[in-house]
């Protein structure tokens, strides 16, 4: 501290003895400022915006001043040195200037310049506790990557998804989304399961919100009146995601719904104990990608590319929860254990009422015929659609649902990746199904229009 002040000192004199509004100080600021704001790590650290539009000139300015006075104040730097190696004690005494030295504490000097002293220290000590501050920002940063990197977490940068480049890492061979990473890599594996619990699992898009309403009504014995009062987000929450967290869900009352997007590897150990009911939900990769792709962009991330882009990148792992494959094959493996049960989202547009009493069934609820006509209308694509609870509309502000003049429940169809898809590209996904068919798993990727058996009765 004794030094620290004594350089301080001494670089307040430097500053003020020929040239009282000399600037070194500052420059040196500006100098470490320029270089540690241009650090693109520290703009996605600190600012979380691109410098290059707000800040940028503004700092430019200030570094280029801070510059231009280092420059003209270097050759009476160097005269002050001559000058402090050269004087006697005595002689700086009489100029009211005093002696520095890091034994000789008390620096006398003339009453005028006491002030300016006064403020040109607390400046010193501003810009050195900004310096500190913009250092334990990046310290910090840097900590946290390593720390990330020590529990397997990689950082991937990837320029596809735009201004959100860093939206994707990956974990235990998985690519999953930055946002959710700490909570999935050190809460969720310790979460508490209980044997009464009803999950949904299934890759993104797979129809997860059709089946947890499906599932919540044949559990609830068909209580449309709990259903109508509160958002499947409320009712069914999502297990890794902040709202409404997994605090929440731990405080809910049994029995619970939990959905879920992690693979089988990634969710709570405690599953390898307790046997709670677990649907797994699949759909046909083609119309899974493109549904992704809309998705990522209805949550406002401006993607690099088109359609066909993106689902190269679903081949290369590159898109949250992927690869889809090992994600299924995970699932598939499980099939044989009694609570899994393994469903297509094909299936339910192929035969609803049949499929709808194979998961009854599953779920210990044995339902009628005119039940579940009645439940096929209230999950139709249409009535969903325009059903508040379920349509995810309660996100307007945050989603981006003008600029992409898509909704959550978008198309809901089989086949649409035709519509977006080269022959070259199907191939490629074929190849990858292909792999799972040894184990007997395939997929539906078209549907007949007659194989479709969807009321179009809207509900209020
Ligand atoms: P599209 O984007 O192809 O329309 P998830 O709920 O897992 O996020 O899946 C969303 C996909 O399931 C969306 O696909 C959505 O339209 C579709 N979906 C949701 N409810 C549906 C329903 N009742 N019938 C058909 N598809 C439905």
């Amino acid at each position: 501290m004794v030094a620290f002040r004594c350089c301080v000192n001494q670089m307040l004199r430097l500053t003020h003895v020929n040239n009282p509004g000399s600037a070194v100080n500052v420059s040196l600021f500006g100098v470490c400022w320029h270089r540690i704001l241009c650090r693109s790590t520290f703009k996605q650290a600190v600012f979380k915006m691109p410098l290059n539009h707000t800040f940028a000139p503004m700092l430019c300015n200030m570094f280029s001043r801070s510059l231009s006075t280092f420059v003209r104040e270097t050759s009476p730097i160097k005269k002050h040195f001559t000058f402090f190696r050269t004087a006697c004690p005595s002689e700086l005494k009489q100029r009211g200037l005093g002696y520095c030295s890091p034994r000789v504490r008390h620096v006398t000097t003339a009453p005028h310049d006491r002030s300016r002293i006064r403020n040109l220290l607390i400046a010193t000590y501003v810009s050195g506790a900004i310096g500190a501050t913009l250092l334990a920002a990046i310290g910090y940063r840097a900590f946290g990557r390593f720390k990330k990197r020590a529990r397997g977490i990689e950082e991937i940068d990837e320029p596809f998804y735009g201004r959100r480049k860093q939206y994707i890492c990956r974990y235990r061979g998985y690519t999953l989304p930055s946002s959710l990473i700490d909570t999935i890599a050190n809460d969720v594996p310790w979460f508490e399961v209980r044997d009464d619990d009803i999950w949904v699992v299934g890759f993104p898009k797979s129809g997860a919100t059709w089946m947890q309403e499906i599932v919540y009504l044949i559990a609830t014995d068909f209580d449309y009146e709990s259903a109508g009062s509160a958002t499947i987000e409320d009712r069914f929450p999502y297990l890794e995601y902040p709202i409404p967290g997994l605090k929440a869900i731990s405080a809910m009352s049994s029995p619970r719904f939990i959905k879920s997007h992690l693979p089988f590897s990634l969710l709570p150990k405690d599953l390898t104990e307790k046997k709670p009911k677990i649907i797994y939900i699949v759909r046909n990769p083609k119309d899974t990608a493109v549904s992704l792709h809309a998705f990522t962009r209805l949550q406002g991330t401006k993607l690099n590319g088109t359609v066909e882009n993106f689902a190269e990148m679903f081949l290369k792992d590159l898109v949250i929860y992927g690869p889809w494959l090992k994600h299924v094959q995970e699932a598939w493996e499980q099939k044989n254990e009694g609570n899994v049960l393994f469903v297509s989202y094909e299936d339910l547009h192929r035969d609803f009422r049949g499929t709808a009493g194979q998961i009854a069934k599953f779920l210990g609820k044995p339902a009628s015929e005119a039940q579940l006509a009645e439940l096929e209308q209230h999950v139709s694509f249409r009535s969903m659609q325009n059903n508040d609870k379920l349509n995810y509309s309660w996100y307007k502000g945050f989603w981006d649902f003008e600029g992409t003049q898509e909704g959550f429940m978008r198309k809901g169809k089989v086949g649409d990746w035709k519509n977006h898809f080269s022959p070259e590209l199907a191939n490629q996904f074929d190849a990858m199904t292909a792999k799972l068919e040894s184990l007997g798993l395939t997929f539906v990727d078209d549907l007949p229009e007659s194989d479709v058996n969807k009321p179009e009765i809207v509900t209020a």
